[in-house]
């Protein structure tokens, strides 16, 4: 292709475009045939999106609010990510309720979950605003090693962006895939970043109901401070301190947390040309985002 930057080890798996350490083709018949259980619970979403706010969300909320438990084993220990090799392993023999997480889009995912079949398990699928997402993907790709330590000017990241050359492929067709099936399944559930910003109270409640967890305020509130941004950010738990292939120093995972940061790097041109590409993406949809 006519991007120069290449990901570490990249190549497809089912369609998604992954890094060195995660599923190849060796791992297809072994994912295929693994089959997600009633009480697996899965927060799946495009990369930088809030995967990690809602991961931290969703343990505490099936734990009752237990977070002294959350504050003693990293998060991703505690819910692995599913596309990467040694994490699927782990899943494999993992006791439940088991707890997953995945950016892999919805044909991807359906090899393992089926939506006719009444015991299947529940999804919490997060979206943001693509041009955050943007943003927040950039300086991802920074100080990430296995995405290359990408040391480009934004405008070359977001063109690769636009045309879905990056990790986990295009953002649309992940997002509107699962977007899809969200209003056809009642066990995917979608939350928006957005609203997790503005009113992140009633969107934990909300978690609650759909995990059938009956918690009390008391407990909804005290996850709700849990995981506010200045918290996440200074908790080693969550925040992805020490994680080999990360580089904090460049950009820390934890980064800025808001909505709107866009405006900080889109010229007025990028912000044309993007919102002519979203027009066309999106004109089939009932799906809309607040970028502000
Ligand atoms: P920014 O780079 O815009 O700061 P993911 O977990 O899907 O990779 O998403 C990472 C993005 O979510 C980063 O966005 C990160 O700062 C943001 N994020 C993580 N925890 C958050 C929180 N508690 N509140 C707001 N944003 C949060």
């Amino acid at each position: 292709n006519k991007f120069s930057h290449r990901i570490r080890g990249e190549h497809l798996f089912k369609g998604n475009l992954l890094h060195v350490d995660m599923l190849d083709n060796e791992d297809e018949q072994d994912f295929n045939n693994m089959k997600l259980k009633k009480e697996d619970i899965i927060v799946s979403a495009y990369p930088k999106s809030g995967t990690t706010w809602t991961e931290e969300i969703v343990w505490l909320i099936n734990n009752n609010g237990d977070i002294e438990a959350a504050k003693k084993t990293p998060l991703y220990m505690r819910f692995p990510f599913i596309e990467v090799k040694q994490a699927f392993s782990a899943i494999r023999t993992m006791p439940s309720p088991r707890f997953i997480k995945t950016h892999l889009d919805y044909p991807a995912f359906s090899a393992m979950y089926d939506s006719n079949q009444t015991d299947r398990p529940k999804v919490i699928y997060v979206v943001r605003n693509p041009k955050d997402v943007a943003v927040s993907f950039y300086n991802f790709y920074k100080m990430n090693k296995n995405l290359g330590s990408f040391t480009g000017p934004f405008s070359e990241f977001l063109s690769m962006f636009m045309e879905g050359y990056v990790v986990l492929g295009d953002y649309f067709k992940n997002v509107l895939g699962w977007y899809e099936a969200s209003i056809k399944d009642d066990h995917i559930l979608l939350v928006k970043y957005e609203d997790l910003k503005t009113s992140p109270l009633e969107q934990i409640k909300q978690i609650a109901g759909f995990l059938e967890k009956d918690l009390g305020d008391d407990v909804l509130t005290a996850i709700c401070d849990h995981v506010s941004f200045a918290n996440m950010k200074a908790n080693p738990m969550v925040n992805y301190e020490g994680f080999p292939i990360m580089d904090h120093n460049i950009s820390p995972f934890m980064r800025k947390g808001e909505i709107g940061d866009w405006k900080n790097y889109f010229t007025t041109e990028e912000d044309a040309a993007f919102m002519k590409l979203y027009q066309e993406k999106m004109k089939d949809t009932s799906l809309t985002f607040a970028f502000e």
